[in-house]
C-alpha cells in the first residue's frame, strides 16, 4: 500500500489520468472526499504548499508537487521524477511602463515565495524588502503596495490583464514526483516500480 498527496487542481487531475493509464480503473475522487482508495493506493487532495509537509512528515509515502514549491520550502525529500505537467514559470514583474530600479535602497516586493524572492536578489546583491502576500499578488504594485512582484506565470493572462510586464524569469517550473526518506527505504521496490512506469509513459509522450 502506498499513499500519494496530489495538489489541488490540475496537476491532481493529469496525475490521476497517469495513474489510469498505468494502473487501468477509475481514479476519481467522490464529490467533496479527500481521499480516494484504489487497489493498492491512498490517494490524498491537499493544497499544493502542503504537499511537502505530508511527506516529510510520513502522512504520504509520495507526492507530486511543483518545482518552485519544493524550492520555496528547501524541502528533505528524494526528488525522483520530472513529470513534464503543471509547467510554469517563477518570474520577477512590474508595471507596464515603469522600470524597477534595482538601485532603489528598498525596492519592495510583494511575493508568496519569499525565500526564492530573497535568495534571488541577494544574489544580485540587490536590497528589497519582501512582502509576503497569500494570493492576488498582481495587485500589489497595482495600488501602490510593491514595486513588483515574484509570481508563478503559467498562461501570463493574469499579468497581461493587469497591465504587468515580465522582467526577468527566475526558474522554470513543473511538477515532480517525490518521496519521503524512510518510505523510499521502506518501499522501495513499489516506489522503483512506480517511477518505472511513469518514466516509461512519459516516454512514450
Ligand atoms: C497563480 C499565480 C497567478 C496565476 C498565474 O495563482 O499566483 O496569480 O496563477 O496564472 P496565469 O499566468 O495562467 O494567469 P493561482 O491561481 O495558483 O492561485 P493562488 O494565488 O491561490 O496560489
Amino acid at each position: 500500500m502506498i499513499k500519494i498527496a496530489l495538489p489541488k487542481g490540475r496537476i491532481a487531475q493529469e496525475s490521476l489520468a497517469l495513474f489510469e493509464r498505468l494502473y487501468e480503473g477509475n481514479f476519481v475522487f467522490d464529490d467533496r472526499k479527500l481521499i480516494l482508495e484504489h487497489k493498492d493506493f491512498t490517494f490524498m487532495l491537499v493544497r499544493s504548499q502542503d504537499v511537502p509537509t505530508y511527506v516529510v512528515h510520513q502522512a504520504a509515502d509520495v507526492g507530486i508537487v511543483g518545482l518552485d514549491v519544493i524550492e520555496e520550502q528547501q524541502v528533505n525529500v528524494v526528488r525522483l521524477l520530472n513529470l513534464g505537467i503543471g509547467k510554469c514559470k517563477v518570474v520577477v514583474g512590474s508595471p507596464k511602463g515603469k522600470i524597477l530600479d534595482y538601485q532603489k535602497p528598498q525596492l519592495k516586493i510583494a511575493t508568496k515565495m519569499p525565500h526564492i524572492t530573497r535568495k534571488y536578489f541577494a544574489n544580485k546583491a540587490v536590497s528589497i524588502e519582501s512582502l509576503k502576500l497569500y494570493g492576488s499578488i498582481e495587485l500589489a504594485p497595482l495600488v501602490g503596495l510593491s514595486d513588483g512582484i515574484v509570481d508563478i506565470v503559467e498562461t501570463g493572462n493574469t499579468m497581461a490583464q493587469n497591465n504587468l510586464k515580465i522582467d526577468e524569469v527566475i526558474m522554470e517550473s513543473s511538477a515532480y514526483l517525490i518521496a519521503n526518506r524512510n518510505s523510499f527505504y521502506e518501499k522501495k521496490e513499489f516506489i522503483l516500480a512506480l517511477y518505472d512506469k511513469l518514466k516509461e509513459i512519459l516516454n512514450q509522450g
